[in-house]
């Protein structure tokens, strides 16, 4: 079966769409028929050796939709065929850009059933994250909500679950994401290309960082004293501590992990169809290397996705 793994960390080109040993599921495992695997910006960190280095070779990856074709011993939920998916190993195995995996049954819940695989796979990280993230702002139903990226994979389900939550939400992005945006729920969307959104808004009473960087220091300017922004791509440095203490807000970094209670209630509002999940770019397993070109470029609208498919050769 092919899998794409690493040897070694560095650019996109290290991503080796080659053959490896079919899994075996072990105690409380099941062997899994990936049929769509999620891109997420932390993958293409691991292959750079930004983040917590791993014994390699490595099969990259997290976010899994697909079947299951075999289970092992004290497997007692899922049964084989069931169509499935989950936040795999994270953030310690992983595995999910293959052909099949073993997981536990544990990290697995079954897929909701007006998903395509390939929606399925956009969900685990990013909702989780933003389900996570919102739980730790702590707001009450009509508090003002800033999301920043709000059209990337994390910032479109905080929308919909804020929205879902009765908060007021406001999103930034680029201006061709506006529609996009108001239809998913905004109740107010600013271009961050051309707006400073510290200069245009009321203040607000949390914020969603997905960006990072200055937009952390500006979005202290309109975050109410008590306040808390959750940055998402790295903790708060030493100097962001320092300048959210001086404004009187909390600065904090959620990691998100599985969590199969926050990961039912999501099924069910996509069961309902309450929130959507919006796919960018659908890739063949074997073009992993352009997925993760794409999803660094930082302007993907929703997930980017591979499917493994009919053994193409791989791509650069
Ligand atoms: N702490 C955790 O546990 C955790 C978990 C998941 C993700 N993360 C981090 O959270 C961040 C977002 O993740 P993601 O999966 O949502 O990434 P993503 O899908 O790659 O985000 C892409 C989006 O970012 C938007 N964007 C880029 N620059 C922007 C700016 N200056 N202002 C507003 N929007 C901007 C783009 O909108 P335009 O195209 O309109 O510019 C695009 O829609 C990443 O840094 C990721 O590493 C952290």
């Amino acid at each position: 079966m092919k899998a794409v793994r690493i040897h070694e960390y560095g650019g996109p080109e290290v991503l080796q769409y080659e053959d490896v040993e079919e899994p075996e599921p072990t105690t409380g495992e099941v062997r899994l028929d990936v049929r769509a695997a999620g891109v997420n910006p932390v993958d293409w960190m691991t292959r750079k050796g930004m983040v917590e280095q791993r014994e390699l070779p490595w099969t990259v990856g997290w976010d899994a939709a697909g079947v299951v074709t075999e289970t092992g011993p004290e497997v007692s939920e899922l049964a084989v065929g069931d169509e499935v998916y989950g936040l795999v190993g994270f953030p310690d195995g992983g595995g999910t850009y293959a052909e099949a995996m073993v997981a536990p049954e544990v990290e697995l819940m079954r897929k909701p059933a007006p998903l395509s695989f390939e929606e399925a796979a956009g969900v685990p990280m990013t909702a989780l994250t933003a389900w996570q993230a919102l739980d730790a702002l702590e707001l009450e139903a009509n508090e003002r909500v800033l999301v920043h990226a709000a059209a990337g994979g994390v910032g479109h389900f905080a929308v919909q679950f804020a929205k879902h939550r009765g908060l007021h939400v406001i999103g930034t992005a680029s201006g061709s994401n506006e529609d996009y945006l108001r239809e998913l729920g905004v109740d107010e969307f600013v271009n961050y290309r051309e707006r400073r959104f510290e200069e245009v808004l009321d203040p607000v009473d949390g914020v969603i960082d997905g960006v990072g960087g200055e937009t952390f220091d500006r979005s202290l300017e309109v975050l109410k004293p008590g306040g808390i922004i959750d940055k998402l791509p790295s903790p708060p440095t030493d100097e962001q501590q320092e300048l959210a203490n001086q404004h009187g807000v909390e600065a904090i970094m959620t990691n998100v992990r599985w969590n199969r209670e926050w990961f039912a209630e999501i099924t069910e509002l996509l069961e309902d169809d309450t929130v959507s999940v919006t796919l960018d770019t659908v890739l063949p397993l074997s073009q992993a290397r352009k997925a993760h070109r794409l999803s660094e470029e930082k302007h993907a609208r929703g997930k980017i996705i591979l499917k493994p498919g009919d053994g193409e050769a791989a791509s650069n």
